[in-house]
């Protein structure tokens, strides 16, 4: 099965912050596997936009590194490589100035899509709209994509919102969250629209409990004074897990498209129920034999930030009222693991009796790696025994089963560029949604900080600290196992 690929419209595209740490990961390479792809016109021109000084020679060079660095085996074609490099160009650009707007406005080409990146800290989002406004760059067909921390509490992204929003209509804001251009988390969205099997079960009736887990092996390594500002909860609840949570929990929407799924998202955030503080587990890696603490790794050793947190979430409506939503996300864990688990309300009478055994289907949808589904089912043991009943899985990885095209799944930034050429916002965050996610882990934080809580120490390797798995036992339950 080869995937379809449908070219976009010629572009230019500007990445300010485009010498940055994501533009070299990710943005670049990303580009570059959907140009291979033949879904980028090679007309298309790409803008790197910097502080450094560098002309379009040194820029190439930058992402010639990048792309062997990131992208080692797609660049066996050096044609290819340097036909793409023949895209780029670069600006070096005083986001706070004046210097490099003139030249930068003199590059654009008004009769083709236009999108600004902004791949730089916050605090600038501001002074990029005014200068791309000011010096006559950005139309009304302009685009600009922004990137995460999108705050840090409800003020601050209001503020940021109503920044963007002298210059920019809501439409033409792309606020990335890169957990939606995940393609097993679209994917979700497949699974519980394009199937009846699963819908008329999708309610608390029949589901029990669900479980979201974003397990990381790696530390917070360089980023530590970013993340000791922020923390799991702000790092990846907020944003990566409550999108999870609404595409689980939201109802249908009408269509897929971008108003209708995120009113329905909205909906399901503005449904949240504040979390007890029994409900919260926040814990901090130790040391272990392969790295240090986060304590020295941030280099405080005061600091009350969480690199691991689980919170059992309510979603207060009439789908899910009494089921509740575990969520758990955390640095150096025993495996790399993200996984959505559907957990079935057993049969609720056994015709077979006690002794046949009974248990839960359960559905598990793996994010990474190895993007797949897993459906448990009961059957038969086999063999003369009697009616004895077992779980099998129906197990389903997607690179099986899709052949080729399952391989090549194109990476989260990949999807989500092209998205903002083709001017589709469905899987970008809209601004009262962020504000809305905000509005409900606010008070979490600030209980906690009242509280003058102390996350719990955990050890590296491990499924994180023990009370978070209490938070499951004491209702009767259990965490799936973390194994990559
Ligand atoms: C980022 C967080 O948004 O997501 C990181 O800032 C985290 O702390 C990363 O490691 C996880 O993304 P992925 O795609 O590797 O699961």
């Amino acid at each position: 099965m080869v995937a379809r690929v449908i070219p976009v419209e010629d572009f230019d595209l500007v990445i300010f912050g485009g010498t940055g740490d994501l533009a070299r990961r990710k943005i670049l390479p990303g580009l570059f596997h959907r140009y291979l792809a033949g879904q980028i016109p090679r007309e298309a021109r790409i803008v790197g936009a910097a502080r450094s000084e560098m002309d379009a020679e040194g820029y190439r060079a930058f992402t010639r590194e990048a792309l062997q660095e990131f992208a080692p085996n797609s660049c066996k074609d050096g044609g290819q490589v340097e036909a793409f490099l023949a895209m780029l160009s670069y600006v070096a650009i005083d986001a706070r100035g004046d210097g490099g707007w003139t030249e930068l406005a003199g590059l654009m080409r008004p009769d083709v899509v236009q999108a600004f990146y902004f791949s730089v800290a916050p605090a600038l989002f501001g002074d990029l709209a005014e200068r791309l406004h000011g010096h006559g760059i950005a139309t009304e067909a302009s685009r600009i994509v922004v990137e995460k921390p999108f705050g840090r509490d409800l003020e601050s992204a209001r503020q940021l919102n109503r920044g963007l929003a002298e210059y920019f209509t809501e439409e033409q804001i792309y606020r990335i969250d890169h957990y939606l251009g995940k393609e097993t988390v679209q994917n979700l969205m497949a699974v519980r629209f394009g199937n009846v099997l699963f819908e008329p079960l999708w309610n608390a009736q029949f589901v029990d409990h669900i479980q979201v887990t974003v397990a990381e092996t790696v530390g917070v390594g360089g980023r530590g004074e970013y993340y000791d500002k922020s923390g799991a909860m702000r790092d990846m609840v907020q944003n990566h897990l409550m999108q999870l949570l609404c595409l689980i929990a939201m109802e249908p929407p009408s269509k897929f498209d971008p108003d209708a799924v995120r009113d329905e998202k909205l909906k399901v955030i503005r449904a949240l129920d504040p979390v007890a503080p029994e409900d919260i587990v926040r814990g901090q890696y130790r040391a272990g034999e392969d790295g240090p603490s986060y304590l020295e790794e941030v280099g405080d050793p005061r600091s009350t930030t969480e690199s691991f947190i689980a919170l059992k979430v309510h979603v207060a409506n009439w789908r899910w009222n009494g089921t509740p939503f575990y969520l758990r996300t955390g640095k150096r864990l025993r495996a790399r693991m993200s996984e959505i688990v559907v957990v079935f309300k057993e049969p609720p009478h056994s015709i077979f009796g006690d002794d046949a055994g009974r248990s839960a289907n359960i559905l598990t949808i793996r994010l990474q790696p190895d993007e797949g589904m897993t459906l448990q089912v009961t059957i038969k043991e086999p063999g003369p025994g009697g009616m004895r009943l077992i779980d099998v899985p129906l197990d389903m990885s997607f690179a099986e089963a899709l052949g080729e095209s399952g391989n090549q799944m194109p990476d989260a930034y990949e999807r989500l560029i092209m998205d903002v050429v083709r001017g589709n916002q469905t899987l970008f965050m809209r601004g009262d949604e962020v504000e809305a996610a905000w509005a409900w882990t606010d008070p979490l934080i600030a209980g906690w900080e009242a509280r003058r809580d102390k996350p719990q120490a955990y050890h590296p390797g491990t499924n994180g600290p023990e009370d978070s798995l209490m938070l499951l036992h004491r209702d009767g339950r259990r965490w799936r196992d973390l194994e990559a």
